[in-house]
């Protein structure tokens, strides 16, 4: 897809994440069952990914499934679960041809064998790759990432690994399970609600957030290219008073 691009890539944000929600409305409004709106939801993605290096986002991250959405009925949680394997089987060959590395964060220990040896294949797959790195939120919730993350730094100063003087922030943040991406500078939330539910809840402490009307289904590449170029005119100043 040709979008225009310009100066503004360069101060743009270099990691977008993105809660895609509205999928379950769009289907309603269509009188059709919630998971038809999930499979048009990620045919949204393949457009947006492709769209990154245009307007110089480096890093997507995208809220899949949270640790709250086990709460959904079985029929749309396995119907997700189906997606999830069908997306990696279907655009596996893309992604690698495309230069995409993709990434996976959440807790795998409820997922399904099947769906995390394709998780763990496709990110050795794509290990090599750099143009855009997609990482896939799956059974992620914030806090239970830093309750994981505080569980094994526990472990480790138990095994004298290290000790209490050397937690930090920064050593906290080595055992997230983003510890190798640059802090989110833009988060997006489709759909009009304006929450965080519990995404990224550490990484974005000083990101900006953008809350956009449209249903997730509907959310274009070239929406997507206009809320990153509004980055650029916001004013970060990470607590400081600006010079
Ligand atoms: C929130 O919309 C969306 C989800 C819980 C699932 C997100 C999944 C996709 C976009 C598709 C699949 C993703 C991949 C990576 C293949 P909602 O169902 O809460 O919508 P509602 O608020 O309108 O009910």
């Amino acid at each position: 897809m040709a979008v225009e691009t310009d100066d503004k890539a360069q101060s743009g944000p270099k990691h977008v994440a993105v809660i895609m929600d509205g999928n379950g409305r769009w289907a309603q409004m269509r009188h059709r069952p919630r998971l038809f709106g999930h499979h048009a939801g990620a045919k949204r993605i393949r457009e947006i990914v492709e769209v990154c290096p245009d307007v110089g986002v480096k890093y997507l991250t995208i809220f899949a499934f949270s640790t709250e959405n086990w709460k959904r009925t079985q029929t749309e949680v396995s119907g997700l679960m189906a997606l999830f394997r069908k997306y990696i089987e279907k655009e596996a060959k893309d992604l690698i041809k495309d230069g995409v590395r993709v990434r996976f964060i959440g807790d795998r220990i409820k997922l399904d064998e099947k769906l995390v040896t394709l998780m763990d294949e496709l990110e050795l797959l794509t290990s090599h790759n750099d143009k855009v790195h997609l990482t896939i939120a799956l059974n992620y919730g914030g806090r239970d990432e830093v309750t994981r993350a505080a569980k094994r730094l526990a472990y480790d100063i138990e095994k004298g690994k290290l000790t209490h003087k050397d937690v930090t922030a920064e050593t906290l943040a080595s055992y997230l399970d983003t510890h190798v991406l640059p802090d989110p500078d833009l988060v997006i939330r489709t759909s009009g609600e304006a929450r965080i539910s519990n995404f990224l809840l550490w990484q974005s402490a000083y990101s900006e957030y953008e809350f956009i009307d449209t249903l997730w289904p509907d959310f274009t590449a070239q929406e997507f290219c206009e809320v990153v170029g509004r980055y650029g005119a916001r004013d970060r100043r990470f607590g400081a008073v600006k010079a």
